[in-house]
Formats: structure tokens, sequence, C-alpha cells
């Protein structure tokens, strides 16, 4: 069930991985005289297509700093990332980020929002497109009203129906439910679930809640805190909807604990947090 990071490194396969990190560091620049800041060490993931992989690591680990070098946001200071084997230099229509904050447009309607990226598609395709999104992610009825008169869960809907309507490869998630309370988390796991086995899209997803990667992933990369290494993959073999009160669950709960020298007997690691 575990592979050990040593055995992280790409293997051959057929086809190019859906994304390639390879031995990625990144140093973020010294400012006046201090040190540089390491953030990531010898990162290597692959990430098959069709594939729900989590990262999980302590806050200020560098987590969002990997999100952002693999969407091209950022250069690493070292390695390369690629994406369908073509070497990633920057942002791409085809990898859509959905980022914890959120980005749909206040002054627009929720079909709008949804069909912001359609503009080269037919009024009827477009229409067709919106309807469908909106439908899978549960707006149905909310098609005219303004982000101001929807609650947090529902406008992080609209950021899902948005990136899927634009029909990305691979969707890059970075604490997309962090802001909303236990219920709607709970709820919105579940949906995005049954949504991505419904669109099989790649999909990578960063968040510091281990319970949340467990729910979700088919693999989950454990991050040390910083400088970050990768401490572990593992594989989630759990049958989905996951049983959170499994023996199984609790066990990968643990080992994801574990790798972090965390239990949840003796509470907060010496090195979590910033
Ligand atoms: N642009 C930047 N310039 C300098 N340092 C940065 C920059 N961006 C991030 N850092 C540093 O890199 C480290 C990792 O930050 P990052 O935002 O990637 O962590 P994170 O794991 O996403 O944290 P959180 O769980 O709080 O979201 C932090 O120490 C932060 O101060
Ligand atoms: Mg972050």
């Amino acid at each position: 069930m575990i592979e050990p990071p040593a055995q992280n490194l790409p293997t051959e396969r057929t086809g190019p991985a859906a994304v390639l990190v390879r031995d990625v560091w990144m140093d973020f620049p010294v400012k006046q005289g201090s040190q540089a800041v390491p953030v990531l060490e010898r990162i290597n993931v692959e990430i098959q297509r069709g594939e729900f992989v989590c990262v999980v690591g302590p806050s200020g680990c560098g987590k969002t700093t990997l999100l952002n070098i693999i969407a091209g946001f950022l250069n690493a200071s070292r390695g390369e990332v690629q994406v369908e084997g073509e070497p990633v230099h920057g942002p791409d229509p085809r990898r859509i980020v959905i980022f914890q904050e959120g980005s749909v447009f206040p002054w627009l309607t929720v079909s709008a929002n949804v069909g912001f990226a359609l503009s080269r598609k037919t009024a009827a395709e477009r229409n067709q497109i919106v309807q469908h999104y909106i439908d899978m992610v549960g707006l149905t009825g909310f098609e005219s009203a303004y982000l101001r008169q929807l609650s947090g869960g529902m406008r992080q809907r609209v950021e899902i129906a948005r990136a899927l309507a634009a029909n990305p490869e691979v969707l890059y998630m970075d604490e997309p439910f962090g802001a909303l309370d236990y219920f709607t988390r709970f709820k919105m796991r579940a949906d995005l679930v049954r949504i991505w086995q419904q669109e099989k899209k790649t999909i990578l997803f960063v968040t510091h809640d281990i319970d949340e990667a467990i729910q979700l992933a088919d693999r989950v990369v454990v991050l040390s805190s910083r400088p970050s290494t990768i401490r572990l993959i593992l594989s989630v073999s759990l049958p989905r909807p996951r049983d959170l009160n499994s023996r199984d669950y609790l066990d990968t709960r643990d080992r994801i604990l574990h790798a972090l020298g965390m239990s949840l007997q003796n509470g907060i690691p010496p090195d979590a947090g910033d």
C-alpha cells in the first residue's frame, strides 16, 4: 500500500503521465541580505490521467507553492514539470486552478460565470454546456442569481461548474473548501467525488486536512514541514463512498499522521505549523 519516496521516481509507461513533477526544488529569493527561504526539496510525483491525487502537509510547508509551480504560475529553482509530456512554462487554459478564496465574478450571474470561458461556442452550445454543469453541481434554479445572493458553498459550486465548463484536462484545487463549514465540506467532498467519477478529469487537490484527503484521493502525497520533502505517498484503495469509521480508513489516517510525526493520542507534533 505504501510507496516509499525513494522509489517514487517515474517508471516506464506507454503514454506520458498526465502530470509529471521531476526533482523540483524551490527557494524563494533572498531579501536584503537575509537567507533564501528553502521551501521545497526534491519533489517527485507522477499523476496518471483520471487520477485524483491529494497533497497534504502542515500549514506553511509549501503546498500552494508546489501547486503554483505545477500550474505554471511560478518557476521552480530546479527541476521540471510536464503535462502530457510537454514541459510547463506558464499557465494554460487546458489546466484550471480553483483557489480557496474563489475567483468567480461577483458582477455576473451564475450562468454568466459558468459560461465565461465559452465565448467561442454558439449561443445554443454555450447554453447547453452551462445548464449541464449548473445541474451537475446542484445549482439548478439559481441560473440568474448573482453571487452575493449565494452561500459560500454555492459560490464554490459555481467555481467548480465554471472550471468544468471550460473542459480542462487537469483541475488543480488549492483548499477549495477551506472556508466552508464542517457539514458543507462533507457534502462538497461527496459531490466532488461524484463529479470526478462522471467527468474522469485528472485532479490535484491541496489540503491541510488529512480526513479530506483520505475521503477524496486515489493517492495521498504527504509533505513534511518546510523545507518540504515527500514523507510518504499512500494509495487509498478504500471503496467509495468511504466509510469514515472503517478500520481501513482509520489505519490510513494513522499512517499519514505517523509520517508527519503525529498521533491523535499525543496531540500536536513539534514540527507542525509555520
Ligand atoms: N512569493 C513568496 N516570496 C517569499 N516567500 C514565499 C512566497 N510565497 C510563499 N513563501 C513562503 O513559502 C513558504 C510556503 O508557503 P505556501 O503558501 O506554499 O505554504 P502552504 O503549505 O500553502 O501553507 P498554508 O497551509 O498556510 O496554505 C512559507 O514559508 C511562505 O512564507
Ligand atoms: Mg496554501
